[in-house]
């Protein structure tokens, strides 16, 4: 049995495509869903890509993937990584595979200089949160997530 963690290639955005849907499936949020093919091409494999993407194989076979970006943090004077989306399929799991994903952004924010490794997860997706707490992540319960979309995006940009 052997994991390899690679970058994803620019062939496998259809792959991405199905973990993101995959992951959405589980989160119960599969409606919300509108990522294209075309756009993972364009904002993960296009010039100058921003936001990017760990595949873990096991045994050949894709098994999971960590999409990640650059957020910043003004305190610490220094950027660090968001991640994304976190996702193993079912049939991979309880192999360690989403603990070598971690480590591996984690060591990418160690080897960079970066102040800060964080996400968000849902308050009821109590098996990853029981896995976040194995890994040494904290809570960060006096904050909440404020979100400005669809008609009032346009509305507060028209002023
Ligand atoms: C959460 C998830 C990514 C974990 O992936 P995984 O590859 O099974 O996790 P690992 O095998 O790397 O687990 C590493 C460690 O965490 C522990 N762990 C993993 N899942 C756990 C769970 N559900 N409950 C308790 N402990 C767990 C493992 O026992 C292991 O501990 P060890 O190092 O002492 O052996 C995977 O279950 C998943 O994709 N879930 C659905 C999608 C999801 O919730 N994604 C996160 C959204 S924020």
């Amino acid at each position: 049995m052997s994991l390899v963690i690679r970058e994803a290639r620019p062939d496998e955005a259809g792959l991405i495509v199905d973990f993101i849907c995959e992951l959405a499936e589980y989160e119960k949020l599969r409606h919300e869903v509108v990522a294209s093919i075309g756009d993972i091409e364009r904002d993960l494999f296009g010039p100058n890509p921003r936001v990017f993407c760990d595949i873990a194989e096991w045994d050949g076979a894709p098994a999971g993937l960590a999409l990640w970006f650059y957020n910043y943090s003004t305190f610490r004077g220094r950027h660090g990584i968001y991640l994304e989306d976190l996702y193993v399929r079912p049939a991979f799991r309880g192999q360690g595979i989403a603990k070598g994903l971690m480590a591996r952004l984690a060591r990418r924010c160690v080897d960079e200089g970066l102040g800060r490794f964080e996400w968000w997860v849902l308050n009821w997706n109590e098996p990853a949160i029981r896995f976040y707490r194995s890994i040494g992540a904290v809570p960060m319960d006096e904050w909440t997530v404020q979100r400005v979309t669809g008609a009032a995006l346009d509305a507060l940009a028209q002023g």
